[in-house]
């Protein structure tokens, strides 16, 4: 795989100085953050890719909107502003700010999920799930099998399994699902898209039942650049004319701006259907804040409107896209195992290839995750058994099928000798593998136990 040189469409103009650690202070600090990533200072970690969310860098064009940005309480100009962006593009009814993703979320399932309800999706991300559960629902997820093996290449490995999907409406019965999801590119899932055919059937299949379609839209321009890539008849489309053509698919979306609205906080929900718009409008005054700002200040909604715009643009698409392949083909070239194929806004390194005899119970991907700090001072995310392995009914561990370790890739913030020194910590991770130690959770349980858990090594037996 050749690393051509790409065309990068900006330049620096403010620089965020960083430093890094020698490998024996990153040892104490490791040590003193209790094994968890979450624990660490920023200070701590050379280059950070814990997540993309809300960890991007602004434009000159959004710091000057920012300067215009109108702080009444009702009916302000920022919101005005966002609204014409957010209509142009999303095309929905009824358009509410949120202060975050799951904000939106909250906003959306109290006011329609129910005790018993059952809300099917191609797979929900975890505080998606959380807020249908803390609203008496269940979540379901209905992915393709293919989502769940690392090794299979497919162009849209985020699709709806409409058979599964079906099953699940059939069983369930439509009266107990009150909307089907779909998350648009699934993070979950390794940030795989969705394509526009997939999209369409899901569509009609709940339509045909009488319900409505909800996208989880974080990565929306991701899945539409993808689509532009990878599907007949879109390779002269403008990303903006794909985003619409999947929104007119749907009844309503939430959605993080500190994705794909380029933000560094902010929420979006929206929707046609005016007995849910007056339900939820409630919720929002009630938890977020008047329906004109939402949770944020008047300069975050000016933020928005920028970047959703900016987000769109090819020349940032393609750069973005690029940089996630970037650090997948550097990885691939120095052997590490990473999911294929690589995602829109992040790589995922396979932790069970690395430690194949590795127990689950002494959580490998955390091992990784952990090695690839003292290697590298990098901060990932584990994406494995601590986050997901739980008991069942009879006290029986049940374990994940995937031991993953995310390296999410904030927007328009590091350079190649950032990913290059990253595969280099992660092929020198592998050549380590046998010294590697297990952990145990000594403080930390139940299903977000992942952000505050604290671990301690252990021998491998
Ligand atoms: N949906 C998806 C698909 C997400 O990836 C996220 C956040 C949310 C909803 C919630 O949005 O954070 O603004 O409340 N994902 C981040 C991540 C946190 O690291 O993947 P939020």
């Amino acid at each position: 795989m050749g690393h051509e040189t790409a065309f990068k469409p900006y330049r620096i103009k403010v620089v965020e100085p960083v430093s890094a650690l020698t490998a024996e202070e990153r040892r104490a600090r490791l040590e003193a953050a209790a094994y968890n990533g979450f624990n660490l200072r920023s200070s701590d970690v050379y280059i950070d890719l814990l997540t993309d969310s809300g960890t991007g860098a602004l434009s000159q064009a959004q710091w000057a909107a920012m300067m215009q940005g109108d702080e009444s309480y009702a009916g302000s100009r920022s919101y005005e502003r966002f609204r014409a962006v957010a209509d142009d593009i999303f095309g929905f009814r009824y358009v509410l700010p949120t202060h975050q993703g799951r904000a939106a979320e909250n906003v959306l399932f109290s006011a329609a999920v129910r005790a018993g309800h059952v809300v099917p999706s191609n797979m929900h991300f975890d505080t998606t799930r959380g807020n249908v559960l803390a609203n008496g629902g269940t979540p379901v997820d209905c992915v393709i099998d293919d989502a769940y093996d690392p090794r299979v290449d497919h162009p849209f490995k985020g699709n709806m399994d409409i058979a599964k999907l079906e099953r699940v409406l059939d069983e369930v019965g439509v009266e107990r699902v009150p909307f089907v999801m779909i998350t648009i590119t699934n993070n979950g899932g390794g940030g795989q898209p969705v394509s526009m055919a997939n999209l369409r059937e899901v569509s009609r299949v709940a339509h045909a039942r009488g319900l409505k379609l909800i996208i989880d839209a974080c990565r929306y321009a991701e899945n539409a650049f993808f689509i532009r890539e990878r599907e007949p008849g879109y390779a002269q489309a403008a990303p903006v004319d794909i985003a619409r053509e999947m929104f007119s698919l749907a009844d309503g979306m939430t959605m993080s701006a500190k994705k794909d609205g380029l933000a560094n906080i902010g929420g979006i929900l929206a929707m046609n259907d005016t007995a849910l718009f007056e339900r939820a409008r409630e919720r929002l005054i009630l938890m977020e804040g008047f329906t004109s700002y939402g949770g944020l200040a008047g300069r975050d909604l000016d933020c928005i409107a920028v970047g959703l715009v900016e987000a769109l643009d090819v020349g940032y698409l393609a750069d973005r896209v690029g940089e996630t392949r970037y650090l997948g083909s550097r990885l691939r070239d120095a052997g590490v195992p990473i999911l294929e194929p690589v995602g829109g806004h992040a790589v995922f390194i396979d932790a069970s290839r690395i430690l194949p005899t590795f127990p689950q119970a002494l959580f490998p991907a955390q091992a990784v995750t952990n090695a690839l700090y003292l290697e590298g001072g990098v901060r990932a995310v584990e994406i494995g058994s601590v986050m997901f392995a739980h008991e069942d009914a009879q006290g029986r561990a049940v374990y994940p099928k995937l031991e993953l370790v995310r390296l999410a890739i904030p927007r328009r913030v590091y350079l190649r000798e950032h990913f290059d020194a990253v595969a280099e910590a992660a092929a020198r991770v592998c050549e380590g593998r046998d010294r590697l130690p297990g952990y145990r959770i000594v403080e930390g349980s139940g299903p977000l136990r992942h952000f505050v858990a604290r671990f301690e090594p252990v021998a491998r037996p």
